[in-house]
């Protein structure tokens, strides 16, 4: 027992530790069947349920409504951010990336999600406005929660377990 164990823990742990620079790799990833080490440590694995997300139906459906005010202008009504993202424009500022999962927000723990709405990227040399004056903390949670619906399972598990060991880490 012990003994399977520990090869999928560690395999998870490896997953974890992907960070910014396997992204792309991880999203072509996603939509192939594994195989190799990987299908085997899937074969010896039960059907795993989605993680709970920690958000409520509710929370969203508000989220909605303050994206759509606040953000979509920006990243767009559906979350998709802007297709050239990746590529600074002529002022030298970054365009806005997709918050859909598909980008690099996923990356990034709760709290420092909320820090980036709150204090925008301004400070950061972005170009993106500071929300704090403007949204409550419970206001900022609902428009995260909605952007997190978009995001795939596979991709808010690992994004949950990135928050876990933040959290660990700060303490
Ligand atoms: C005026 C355009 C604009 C608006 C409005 C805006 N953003 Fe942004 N956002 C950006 C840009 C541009 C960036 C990239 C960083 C920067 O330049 O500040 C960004 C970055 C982000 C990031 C970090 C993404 C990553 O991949 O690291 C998050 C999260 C985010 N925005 C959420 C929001 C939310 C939620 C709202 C609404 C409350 C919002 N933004 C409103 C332009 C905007």
């Amino acid at each position: 027992m012990n003994q399977k164990i520990i090869p999928v823990l560690s395999f998870v742990t490896i997953l974890g530790l992907s960070a910014c620079s396997e992204q792309d790799k991880a999203n072509n990833n996603q939509a192939k069947t594994p195989q190799g080490p990987v299908a085997a440590i899937h074969k010896s694995m039960q059907p795993v349920a989605p993680v709970k997300r920690w958000y409520s139906e509710a929370q969203v459906a508000r989220g909605k409504v303050l994206f759509q005010q606040n953000c979509a202008k920006c990243h767009k009504p559906d979350a998709s951010g802007d297709p050239n993202w990746k590529q600074v424009n002529a002022e030298g500022k970054l365009p806005p990336p997709p918050l859909n999962g598909t980008a690099h927000a996923w990356h990034h723990p709760l709290p420092l999600l909320q820090q980036i709405v709150r204090r925008g990227g301004i400070p950061m040399g972005g170009s993106m406005p500071a929300f704090a004056d403007k949204l409550s903390a419970e206001q900022i949670n609902d428009i995260l929660a909605w952007v997190q619906s978009h995001w795939p399972d596979a991709i808010y598990a690992k994004w949950a377990q990135m928050t876990a060991q933040a959290a660990r880490k700060t303490g």
